[in-house]
């Protein structure tokens, strides 16, 4: 663990601002764009809406207002007025309603985050657009066997994500494990970022950060700034983590204390796994075990080069990206003190999981993520950066990609630009085979994979229970608005018989 006088050295957030300290609640924090935000307090979590008898009816009104965020009151968006939105805690085999009333001045729509439900209509349908003034109800039906895990919920109104979710819309949706983990409390930390104009609106931002996915000056968690969360030694948390952040990575470290991860993304390693550092891409989800010891403990994220625009702008100027000291961004305290608490009992173990390495596959991909110059020529003065997959923009009105269901297919997923891009495909979680030429040599299953700049990673993907269109994309969700995604339909086999999977073994590469 860090001793205490080293928090005066760590640099809070991309404006540079010194952190003075953490665990004094009331401390200002100028972010050197004039927001005067509110440091150092008790950690709070979102509203919790828990399903019962295999239902749960909710109502998520979208809309502009006052809201507090890092301690203060502040102009943003929301969710039933706090940022983030009320906690969904689900079971397998829920169904669930949700009514989203869209009080903004913009077309919205909902998207369940790693959710693996129909992505046909009012289920988990992010081609839906729900206009200014109106409501729509969504229903969602989970599988009997849906893992457990974290998952989430935000805007997918194409060319208005980066925006919305940058100014506020999100929450968390925790799918409850058949089997509790004993624990002796659970969290929710939803880590996102956002600036702030001395006004407390959120600030302007410039084409330049949007081409390298924008990145806050406020790092939150729960909408707080540096929270301070309270234990006694020898306790044991479980930690929900979600980087709902628009653009930047996360790199968590906890040191002095216990850390075991549960799993990523969605369900669970069959036993916990120690770790000492977690990597979160923009969408991605940590199950974290904390065993907490006494003393005061920085959860604090690291910077993570993600590359940058040089190569492709011919200068070296990446702005966007925030530069935080090499110890980092810190996110919140855990303060342990106290007498030692009873050692809870022993983590059940989980089925091992699904490992598609000896699967016949049915087809294989490759999808190119690419950055260039504009299609007109332009060059720096005139142009915008183009984001394609496979040279093309998103279409709404175009099919990229077309599975049969039941399938197991194979995508190479190729980035050939300096910048690193995390590919996130809907409904389907893939299992990651391969990564810069190299076997991952166990089952490694996740629904935002990041694929490095000039490098690429090969996955493969069960198309099981759901046909339907939806889409992939880049979570950096500035490329995805500018056209970083592609629409995948999976359809049923036409003809008269269902054809035997084995029959179709590696008929080769379809664009
Ligand atoms: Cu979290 Cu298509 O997104
Ligand atoms: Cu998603
Ligand atoms: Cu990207």
């Amino acid at each position: 663990m860090r001793p205490l006088s080293r928090r005066s050295a760590l640099m809070l957030g991309g404006a540079g601002a010194a952190a003075a300290a953490t665990g004094a609640a009331g401390l200002l924090w100028d972010q050197g764009m004039g927001f005067q935000a509110a440091g150092g307090l008790d950690l709070s979590e979102p509203q919790a809406l828990r399903s019962a008898d295999g239902r749960l009816q909710v109502k998520l009104s979208a809309a502009a207002g006052r809201v507090s965020i890092a301690g203060r009151d502040a102009t943003a968006l929301s969710y039933n007025g706090s940022v983030p939105g009320p906690t969904l805690f689900l079971q397998p085999g829920d169904r669930v309603n949700v009514t989203l009333e869209n009080g903004l001045a913009d077309p919205t729509n909902l998207h369940v985050h790693g959710l693996h439900v129909s992505p046909q209509g009012t289920s988990d349908n992010v081609l839906v657009s729900v206009e200014p003034g109106t409501s729509f109800n969504y229903e969602y039906r989970l599988p009997a066997n849906h893992p457990p895990g974290v998952y989430w919920y935000h805007p997918h109104h194409h060319g208005s994500v980066a925006d919305t979710i940058f100014g506020g819309l999100y929450g968390a949706i925790i799918v409850q494990d058949s089997q509790p983990v004993p624990v002796t409390r659970e969290r929710v930390l939803v880590i996102s970022d956002i600036s702030l104009t001395g006004g407390g609106s959120i600030a302007a931002v410039s084409a330049m950060e949007k081409m390298m996915g924008r990145e806050g000056a406020l790092v939150l968690v729960n909408g707080q700034l540096t929270p301070v969360l309270a234990a006694r030694p020898g306790e044991r948390e479980r930690w929900r983590v979600i980087n709902a952040c628009t653009s930047r990575y996360q790199k968590l470290r906890l040191d002095g204390q216990d850390l075991q991860l549960l799993g990523l993304d969605s369900g669970r390693y069959q036993s916990p796994r120690d770790v000492e550092e977690v990597v979160l891409a923009p969408g991605n989800r940590a199950d974290l075990l904390v065993t907490t010891a006494a003393g005061t403990a920085i959860l604090r994220t690291l910077p993570v080069d993600r590359g940058s625009m040089g190569s492709v702008m011919g200068g070296n100027n990446g702005s966007g990206q925030s530069r935080p000291g090499p110890d980092g961004t810190i996110l919140a305290t855990l303060s342990v003190t106290g007498s030692p608490a009873a050692a809870p009992g022993p983590v059940p173990a989980q089925q091992p999981p699904r490992d598609l390495r000896s699967a016949p596959v049915t087809a294989r991909r490759e999808l190119v993520f690419a950055m260039g110059m504009g299609m007109n020529g332009g060059g720096m003065g005139s142009g915008m950066m183009s984001f394609t997959i496979n040279g093309r923009p998103f279409d709404p009105a175009r099919v990229d990609t077309t599975v049969p269901a039941g399938a197991v297919e194979e995508w190479t997923l190729r980035n050939t630009s300096p910048m690193d891009h995390p590919v996130h495909l809907h409904v389907w979680p893939m299992q990651i085979i391969e990564q810069a030429g190299r076997p991952v040599d166990s089952p490694v299953w996740q629904d935002v994979v990041n694929v490095p700049a000039r490098s690429s990673v090969r996955v493969r993907i069960a198309f099981d229970d759901f046909t339907g269109k939806t889409v992939y994309h880049c979570h950096i969700l500035d490329h995805e608005d500018s056209g970083m995604m592609g629409l995948i339909e999976v359809r049923w086999r036409s003809g008269p018989t269902v054809l035997c999977m084995n029959e179709k073994t590696d008929e080769g590469a379809q664009q």
